[in-house]
């Protein structure tokens, strides 16, 4: 794990504090996202006028909304050091690359499913969104895994991108 005083990774890594909050938000959408859809494909209850949804479907629609939003926000805040830098720096842009696609992708999805009123096309923004949601996490732990071994490169930080000095701060 990285710290925040770790002169020699270039700025790129996070602190302990902004890696935990990216799994935590990024655990919420996840568990969420695949909470509704269970509740709405598999837990539909049988009433008095047919089918209706599951009481905490529309529990899990508010949490994933507000999830996805956190997540909004901690993509921006990737944006200020980690991606930029690593960036110049050369470093797991093969696995970081991918995982921006797949969070355009997911954010491209999810505003069309509150907007989209083509039934066809909704539908399948609705499946596209929920398994490249349900694959998230594969290449989250590539990228986290393929990050952490790649060399951290021998020049020293970028200037040209602003570094906060505040132990313990979000870089
Ligand atoms: C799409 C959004 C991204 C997310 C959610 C993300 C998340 C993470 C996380 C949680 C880690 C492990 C913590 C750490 O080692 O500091 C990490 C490591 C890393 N990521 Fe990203 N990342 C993203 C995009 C990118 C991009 C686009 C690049 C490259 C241009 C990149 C390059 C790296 C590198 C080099 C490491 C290893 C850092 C080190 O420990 O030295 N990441 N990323
Ligand atoms: C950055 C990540 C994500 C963002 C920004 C996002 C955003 C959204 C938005 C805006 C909606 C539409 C909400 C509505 O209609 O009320 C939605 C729906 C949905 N999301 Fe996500 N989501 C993300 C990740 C995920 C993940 C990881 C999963 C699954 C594990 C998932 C599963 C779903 C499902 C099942 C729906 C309902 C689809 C439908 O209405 O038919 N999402 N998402």
């Amino acid at each position: 794990m990285s710290s925040a005083t770790e002169p020699e990774r270039n700025g790129i890594s996070l602190s302990r504090r902004h890696e935990w909050l990216v799994y935590v938000i990024l655990a919420l959408v996840f568990i969420s996202g695949a909470a509704w859809a269970w509740l709405h494909h598999f837990a539909r209850r049988a009433g008095e006028f047919g089918e209706s949804p599951h009481p905490a479907e529309l529990w899990m629609q508010r949490a994933h909304g507000a999830s996805a939003m956190l997540a909004l926000i901690l993509l921006g805040s990737l944006f200020v050091y980690h991606i930029p830098r690593a960036w110049r720096a050369r470093r797991n842009r093969r696995t970081g690359t991918l995982l921006f696609a797949l969070f355009a992708f997911l954010i491209g999805t999810g505003y069309a499913l509150y907007y989209s009123g083509n039934e066809r096309l909704r539908a399948w923004m609705s499946w596209s969104h929920l398994w490249v949601g349900i694959a998230l996490p594969l290449f989250i732990a590539l990228h986290v895994w393929r990050g952490k071994r790649t060399p951290s490169s021998p020049e020293p930080a970028d200037e040209s991108v602003p570094r906060i000095t505040v132990k313990g701060g979000f870089r």
